[in-house]
């Protein structure tokens, strides 16, 4: 009899094996453990044995049960999932495409101007954008009474804090904390009350100063003339335009030749031919008084660039707005 158990354990490891789906399952547990089941007949039996050996028997048939029905309940589970699985996941469909991001324009661009001042020894630095009115205003020679301060609709915490309006304040906090020489661009966020196809709320803008003893003009000119040169292609004019700013004396815009008419005049330059990107100048000495720079052969340079106009005329966008929509279809143009 034992031998007869034997044998059923091994046909029915066989046929478990063989086993591919839950009906399967359900056919083997009839085969062997239903009424008229293999084992069931077996043990059948069991009352023509000699009563002493009962128990052993006994002990072997009911190990051989439970095995039985663990193993069929184990594969039955696992038979049923798998039809489950495949039954949610067809692996012939084609794979959904990942999208991978790409650097925004206006980072790109920034990141090529400061590549460009970096290669002419220029260092990298920043300042806050929460400035207060001494380095946004007063240090920079505007006084409250003074009427640049219309020239730029401030957004105001309160009477001294404010969102800073351009980048000049990083020159005072610079040239407080640092020696001489001083050869920095600040790049960052300007913030200005202001709406429309060229303007938004909040800009780009990178800052430069280069302060040293025997700093003059044209160094001013050479610097400038590379940026513009490296930035837009080194057959575009430029010239320099006498301007005003209270920081700077004498002070200059730079424009550069229209890149849709080529200098003939159209809508997009007023008919002038050229189109303005910067502004610059000399250090006015009142800001040194400021900061407290009191040897006179020291002399300096400045200028301010806005990021947004640089990237319009190198890549023709016409409404600054695109750049803070977050359209792919504008956005992936430039990936
Ligand atoms: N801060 C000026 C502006 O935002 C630009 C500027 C910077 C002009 C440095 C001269 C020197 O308009």
């Amino acid at each position: 009899m034992e031998s007869q158990l034997d044998e059923i354990r091994r046909s029915f490891d066989q046929e478990l094996g063989q086993a591919r789906e839950p009906g399967d399952i359900e056919k083997l547990r009839i085969r062997y453990l239903g009424r008229k089941g293999r084992l069931t007949s077996v043990l059948r039996l069991m009352g023509k044995l000699d009563p002493g050996e009962r128990p052993r028997i006994g002990k072997i048939s009911n190990e051989l049960k439970a095995y039985m029905e663990s193993r069929l309940r184990a594969l039955g589970a696992e038979l049923t999932e798998g039809k489950e699985i495949s039954a949610r996941l067809d692996v012939t469909l084609p794979g959904r495409a990942c999208r991978r991001g790409s650097i925004h324009l206006i980072n790109q661009v920034l990141g090529e101007i400061e590549d460009l001042f970096m290669d002419l020894g220029f260092s990298v630095v920043n300042g806050p954008e929460v400035e207060d009115d001494y380095h946004n205003f007063e240090a920079l020679n505007i006084p409250p009474y003074h009427p640049a301060r219309d020239m730029q609709a401030t957004f105001y915490f309160s009477e001294k804090t404010l969102l800073r309006t351009h980048t000049s304040p990083v020159q005072i906090r610079i040239m407080e904390s640092s020696d001489l020489p001083i050869r920095v661009i600040a790049p960052g966020k300007v913030y200005r009350s202001d709406s429309d196809v060229s303007h938004t709320p909040m800009f780009h803008q990178v800052e430069g100063l280069w302060v040293e003893e025997g700093i003059n003009f044209s160094h001013l000119k050479g610097v400038l003339e590379a940026f513009v040169h490296t930035i837009f292609g080194p057959d575009v004019p430029l010239r320099f335009r006498p301007s005003y700013f209270p920081f700077t004396e004498p002070s200059a815009e730079v424009d550069i030749g229209c890149f849709i008419c080529g200098g003939k005049g159209c809508r997009v330059c007023g008919n002038t031919g050229w189109l303005e990107i910067l502004g610059c100048g000399m250090v006015d000495p009142a800001v040194y008084d400021y900061v407290g720079i009191r040897d006179e052969s020291v002399t300096g340079f400045a200028f301010g660039l806005g990021v947004e106009r640089v990237a319009m005329l190198k890549y023709a966008v016409d409404d600054i707005r695109l750049f803070f929509d977050n359209d792919l279809r504008f956005l992936t143009q430039f990936s």
